[in-house]
């Protein structure tokens, strides 16, 4: 894993057309939530195509704080131990929850499990403040209480019973936590708009491998049939293909031009962003173990709204503004999940994109190029997305700010320079 110091930068130079294949590692947003799964039942788990990103290790931090041993030594083949050998202390403190939004996954496990927890509040994001409310009222519904001190959430609960939740809003992070704490609970519990999101399914999978009871696995109505807290076991699983960076590297495509065979990516995980793309003059083209992405001339512009899965993910969003940046013609995006996160706009009218936002929406003129400059990756997608805007911008451009961009992606600049991209870390 490389370090990122503060002064570590990523340089790109305008590049393109982009050849050959890249594989797409696992993805983060499941992989975190499987090593916080493993709290739920003793044994030895081993996941693999874990992504070398550096939220791995700070979940691993956290999880042995909690009393599990994560192992590392073959990280370099995307293989984690974790074994739980059933000493847990239900404490997640704040230095290490603050670190990454995941941390909160481990909520659930450790109330369903220990009828006891207590987490620190994970606090707002660069784009916007991300409540848990919808976590703790489905986990009130049965039989939780909850009350706050000194910035943590205190849950306790005799055994959970079932109970019949309806989500306001598809939350990821509250499905995933209503899930791993009902496996547990006596009866049966029905989420209902529950987040259909390919990392949910990855995760309810590894949990019925392990023992647990769910039906209606990949869509919005989750039955969970509670079993006693010894059934559960622990299991192997291989982590979900991360369609984000499957899709970084075919945004890449389209600005850079040029035929990339995205290896591992999965259509089926990324239908609506693909007709989208086709829209926007790419051709796609899914085969047995992947996706090619090709692009010739300048893109067209459309208009794009995010959505819960299976919608246009909100963290697509800075990649499809950054193509809109430079296609023939006008789009609007409306952000319909975070409406903060809209900030590495400024960042990308430095570039000399043309675009201007308004509460929800954005509104990109596209322009035949961008001009390089240095920028700072305000978070994770919005960082990968700059580095794709850098492929397009005459000159050089400077990505500082760079760990946030390792938070979520294994080796980027590898992966484009092995498809032809003139870029460098320095
Ligand atoms: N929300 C509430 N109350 C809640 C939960 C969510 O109001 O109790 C709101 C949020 O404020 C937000 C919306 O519902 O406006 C969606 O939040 P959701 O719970 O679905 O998102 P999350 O679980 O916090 C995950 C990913 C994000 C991704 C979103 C949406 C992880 C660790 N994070 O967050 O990924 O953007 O789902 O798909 O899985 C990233 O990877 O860079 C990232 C930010």
């Amino acid at each position: 894993m490389p370090k990122s110091p503060s002064e570590e930068q990523i340089l790109v130079r305008q590049s393109g057309p982009l050849s050959g294949s890249v594989v797409v590692p696992g993805a983060k947003n499941s992989a975190l939530k499987l090593m916080a799964a493993t709290l739920l039942a003793d044994g030895d788990y081993t996941i693999t195509n874990t992504p070398h990103i550096a939220d791995v290790p700070i979940m691993a931090t956290l999880l042995e704080a909690l009393g599990v041993v994560v192992d590392s030594s073959r990280m370099d083949q995307g293989i984690l131990r974790i074994t739980n050998s059933g000493s847990i202390t239900p404490v997640a403190p704040y230095e290490l929850v603050e670190k990454i939004r995941a941390s909160i996954n481990v909520l659930g496990p450790l109330l369903g499990r220990f009828g006891e927890v207590r987490v620190a509040m994970p606090g707002g994001d660069d784009f916007g403040s991300r409540p848990i409310d919808m976590h703790l009222a489905g986990l009130e519904a049965m039989g939780a209480t909850f009350t706050f001190a000194h910035g943590d959430v205190i849950g306790v609960c005799e055994r959970l019973h079932g109970a019949e939740i309806t989500l306001e809003f598809p939350s990821v992070g509250a499905t995933e936590n209503i899930l791993t704490a009902a496996v547990f609970a006596k009866g049966t519990t029905v989420l209902d708009n529950a987040a259909r999101e390919p990392e949910i399914t990855d995760l309810a999978t590894m949990l019925v491998s392990m023992g647990a009871d769910i039906e209606g696995i990949g869509s919005g109505t989750l039955v969970i049939h509670g079993v006693e807290v010894g059934k559960l076991h622990s299991a192997d699983h291989r982590v979900v293909p991360d369609r984000v960076q499957a899709a970084t590297y075919m945004s890449a495509v389209g600005v850079a031009g040029g035929e990339v065979k995205v290896i591992d990516a999965i259509g089926e995980h990324m239908d609506m962003l693909l007709k989208r793309f086709t829209d926007m003059g790419m051709r796609i083209t899914p085969t047995e173990d992947g996706v090619i992405a090709e692009a010739s001339g300048r893109l067209k512009s459309i208009d794009v709204a995010t959505l819960p899965y299976p919608g246009i993910a909100t963290d697509y969003k800075p990649l499809i503004v950054t193509m809109l940046s430079v296609a023939d013609g006008v789009g609007i995006v409306t952000e319909n999940l975070y409406p903060g996160r809209f900030r590495y706009v400024e960042e990308l009218q430095r570039l000399g994109a043309d675009i201007r936002t308004d509460g929800h929406h954005a509104v990109v003129r596209g322009r035949e190029s961008l001009s390089g400059a240095p920028v700072r990756a305000p978070d994770i997608r919005a960082g990968a997305a700059l580095v794709v805007a850098g492929l397009v911008a005459k000159g050089t451009t400077v990505i500082h700010d760079i760990h946030h961009i390792d938070r979520g992606y294994e080796d980027l600049v590898g992966r484009l320079r092995s498809i032809g991209a003139d870029i460098e870390r320095i």
